[in-house]
Protein backbone atom coordinates (compact mmCIF):
# COMPACT_ATOMS: atom_id res chain seq x y z
CA UNK A 1 0.00 0.00 0.00
CA UNK A 2 1.59 3.40 -0.83
CA UNK A 3 0.78 5.83 1.27
CA UNK A 4 1.57 9.85 1.08
CA UNK A 5 1.09 12.34 3.35
CA UNK A 6 0.25 16.24 2.04
CA UNK A 7 1.64 17.95 5.15
CA UNK A 8 0.93 22.05 5.90
CA UNK A 9 -0.78 24.47 7.87
CA UNK A 10 -3.57 25.09 5.75
CA UNK A 11 -4.77 28.24 7.61
CA UNK A 12 -7.32 27.98 5.71
CA UNK A 13 -7.27 25.43 2.81
CA UNK A 14 -7.54 26.79 -0.51
CA UNK A 15 -8.23 25.63 -4.01
CA UNK A 16 -4.85 25.53 -4.95
CA UNK A 17 -4.41 23.18 -1.90
CA UNK A 18 -7.48 21.01 -3.04
CA UNK A 19 -6.46 20.62 -6.46
CA UNK A 20 -2.77 19.13 -5.52
CA UNK A 21 -5.13 17.24 -3.03
CA UNK A 22 -7.01 15.78 -6.07
CA UNK A 23 -4.29 15.22 -8.38
CA UNK A 24 -2.34 13.42 -5.82
CA UNK A 25 -5.11 10.96 -4.49
CA UNK A 26 -4.76 9.24 -8.06
CA UNK A 27 -1.06 8.52 -7.74
CA UNK A 28 -0.97 6.36 -4.02
CA UNK A 29 -3.35 4.44 -2.59
CA UNK A 30 -4.27 6.24 -0.05
CA UNK A 31 -3.08 10.01 0.45
CA UNK A 32 -3.38 11.79 4.29
CA UNK A 33 -3.65 15.69 4.41
CA UNK A 34 -1.48 16.66 7.73
CA UNK A 35 -2.46 19.72 9.46
CA UNK A 36 0.69 21.15 11.29
CA UNK A 37 -0.29 22.04 14.85
CA UNK A 38 2.52 24.85 15.00
CA UNK A 39 2.97 26.52 18.33
CA UNK A 40 5.58 29.13 16.69
CA UNK A 41 2.76 30.33 14.57
CA UNK A 42 -0.08 32.29 15.01
CA UNK A 43 -2.74 30.61 12.72
CA UNK A 44 -6.56 32.13 11.98
CA UNK A 45 -8.10 28.96 12.78
CA UNK A 46 -7.65 26.82 15.64
CA UNK A 47 -6.03 23.34 14.39
CA UNK A 48 -9.53 21.47 14.69
CA UNK A 49 -11.05 23.99 12.72
CA UNK A 50 -8.33 24.01 10.42
CA UNK A 51 -9.13 20.48 10.06
CA UNK A 52 -12.82 20.49 9.97
CA UNK A 53 -13.22 22.54 7.28
CA UNK A 54 -10.58 19.79 5.62
CA UNK A 55 -12.60 16.81 6.10
CA UNK A 56 -15.72 19.09 4.73
CA UNK A 57 -13.70 19.58 1.87
CA UNK A 58 -12.33 15.79 1.16
CA UNK A 59 -15.77 14.36 1.83
CA UNK A 60 -16.48 12.57 -1.21
CA UNK A 61 -13.13 11.27 -1.46
CA UNK A 62 -12.60 7.89 -0.88
CA UNK A 63 -8.63 7.48 -0.49
CA UNK A 64 -8.11 10.87 1.59
CA UNK A 65 -8.29 11.42 4.92
CA UNK A 66 -6.90 14.18 7.41
CA UNK A 67 -5.25 14.26 10.94
CA UNK A 68 -3.03 16.88 12.78
CA UNK A 69 0.12 16.13 14.01
CA UNK A 70 2.79 18.29 15.59
CA UNK A 71 6.61 18.18 15.98
CA UNK A 72 8.63 16.60 12.77
CA UNK A 73 6.91 15.62 9.74
CA UNK A 74 9.25 12.55 9.52
CA UNK A 75 7.72 11.16 13.09
CA UNK A 76 4.39 11.61 11.28
CA UNK A 77 5.33 9.67 8.23
CA UNK A 78 6.59 6.67 10.66
CA UNK A 79 3.56 6.82 12.36
CA UNK A 80 0.79 6.91 9.60
CA UNK A 81 2.98 3.79 7.71
CA UNK A 82 3.61 6.51 4.81
CA UNK A 83 7.04 6.87 2.50
CA UNK A 84 6.16 10.19 0.27
CA UNK A 85 5.71 13.37 1.21
CA UNK A 86 3.55 15.61 -0.92
CA UNK A 87 4.69 19.12 -1.84
CA UNK A 88 2.59 21.62 -4.18
CA UNK A 89 5.24 24.28 -6.22
CA UNK A 90 3.68 27.77 -7.24
CA UNK A 91 6.24 29.70 -8.38
CA UNK A 92 10.24 29.70 -7.96
CA UNK A 93 9.97 31.77 -4.74
CA UNK A 94 8.40 28.66 -3.17
CA UNK A 95 11.42 26.36 -4.49
CA UNK A 96 14.40 27.57 -2.61
CA UNK A 97 12.54 26.69 1.24
CA UNK A 98 11.17 23.92 -0.61
CA UNK A 99 14.43 22.49 -1.55
CA UNK A 100 15.96 23.37 1.93
CA UNK A 101 13.16 21.01 3.88
CA UNK A 102 13.15 18.23 1.29
CA UNK A 103 16.80 17.66 1.83
CA UNK A 104 16.45 18.24 5.73
CA UNK A 105 14.05 15.43 5.70
CA UNK A 106 15.92 13.44 3.64
CA UNK A 107 18.95 13.98 5.78
CA UNK A 108 16.78 12.86 8.76
CA UNK A 109 14.96 9.68 7.48
CA UNK A 110 16.81 9.04 3.90
CA UNK A 111 13.74 6.10 3.27
CA UNK A 112 11.03 8.69 2.76
CA UNK A 113 10.81 10.97 -0.67
CA UNK A 114 9.40 14.32 -1.14
CA UNK A 115 7.61 14.31 -3.98
CA UNK A 116 6.56 17.79 -5.88
CA UNK A 117 3.75 18.83 -8.08
CA UNK A 118 2.99 22.10 -9.91
CA UNK A 119 0.25 23.78 -9.41
CA UNK A 120 -2.27 24.01 -11.74
CA UNK A 121 -1.80 27.71 -13.29
CA UNK A 122 -5.75 28.23 -12.44
CA UNK A 123 -3.98 28.54 -8.75
CA UNK A 124 -0.59 29.49 -8.80
CA UNK A 125 -1.27 33.20 -7.03
CA UNK A 126 -3.80 31.73 -4.08
CA UNK A 127 -1.90 30.93 -0.77
CA UNK A 128 -3.94 31.37 2.70
CA UNK A 129 -2.11 34.62 3.36
CA UNK A 130 -3.53 36.07 0.54
CA UNK A 131 -6.97 34.72 1.37
CA UNK A 132 -7.28 35.87 4.99
CA UNK A 133 -6.21 39.66 3.17
CA UNK A 134 -8.97 39.24 1.04
CA UNK A 135 -11.16 38.31 3.89
CA UNK A 136 -10.55 40.45 6.36
CA UNK A 137 -11.79 43.38 3.52
CA UNK A 138 -15.00 41.49 3.04
CA UNK A 139 -13.21 40.64 -0.28
CA UNK A 140 -15.00 37.81 -2.69
CA UNK A 141 -13.60 34.62 -1.67
CA UNK A 142 -15.06 32.55 -4.32
CA UNK A 143 -12.86 30.69 -6.87
CA UNK A 144 -10.19 31.14 -3.97
CA UNK A 145 -11.23 28.80 -1.37
CA UNK A 146 -13.94 25.77 -1.48
CA UNK A 147 -17.01 27.26 -1.19
CA UNK A 148 -18.31 25.14 1.24
CA UNK A 149 -16.06 26.77 4.38
CA UNK A 150 -16.67 30.52 2.36
CA UNK A 151 -19.08 30.88 5.61
CA UNK A 152 -16.55 29.78 8.09
CA UNK A 153 -13.85 32.43 7.01
CA UNK A 154 -16.19 35.44 6.92
CA UNK A 155 -17.52 34.54 10.55
CA UNK A 156 -13.76 34.48 11.24
CA UNK A 157 -13.85 38.37 10.35
CA UNK A 158 -17.39 38.95 11.41
CA UNK A 159 -18.89 39.32 7.97
O1 LIG B 1 1.86 25.09 4.58
P1 LIG B 1 3.21 25.33 5.19
O2 LIG B 1 3.06 26.15 6.44
O3 LIG B 1 4.19 25.90 4.23
O4 LIG B 1 3.76 23.87 5.62
C1 LIG B 1 5.03 23.73 6.22
C2 LIG B 1 5.19 22.33 6.82
C3 LIG B 1 4.06 22.01 7.77
C4 LIG B 1 5.17 21.30 5.71
C5 LIG B 1 6.56 22.31 7.55
O5 LIG B 1 6.64 23.41 8.39
C6 LIG B 1 6.81 21.05 8.37
O6 LIG B 1 6.97 19.98 7.83
N1 LIG B 1 6.82 21.21 9.71
C7 LIG B 1 6.98 20.12 10.64
C8 LIG B 1 8.26 20.25 11.42
C9 LIG B 1 9.38 19.55 10.72
O7 LIG B 1 9.30 18.38 10.37
N2 LIG B 1 10.47 20.26 10.49
C10 LIG B 1 11.62 19.71 9.83
C11 LIG B 1 11.47 19.70 8.34
S1 LIG B 1 11.26 21.31 7.70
Amino acid sequence: MRIAVYPGSFDPITNGHLDIINRASKLYDREIVGVLDNINKKPLFSVSERKAMIERVIAGMDNVDCDTFSGLLVEFLKCKNAAVIIKGLRTVADFEYEFQMALLNKALNPEFETVFMMTNSKYSYISSSMVKEVAKYNGGLEGLVPENIIPEIRKKYNY
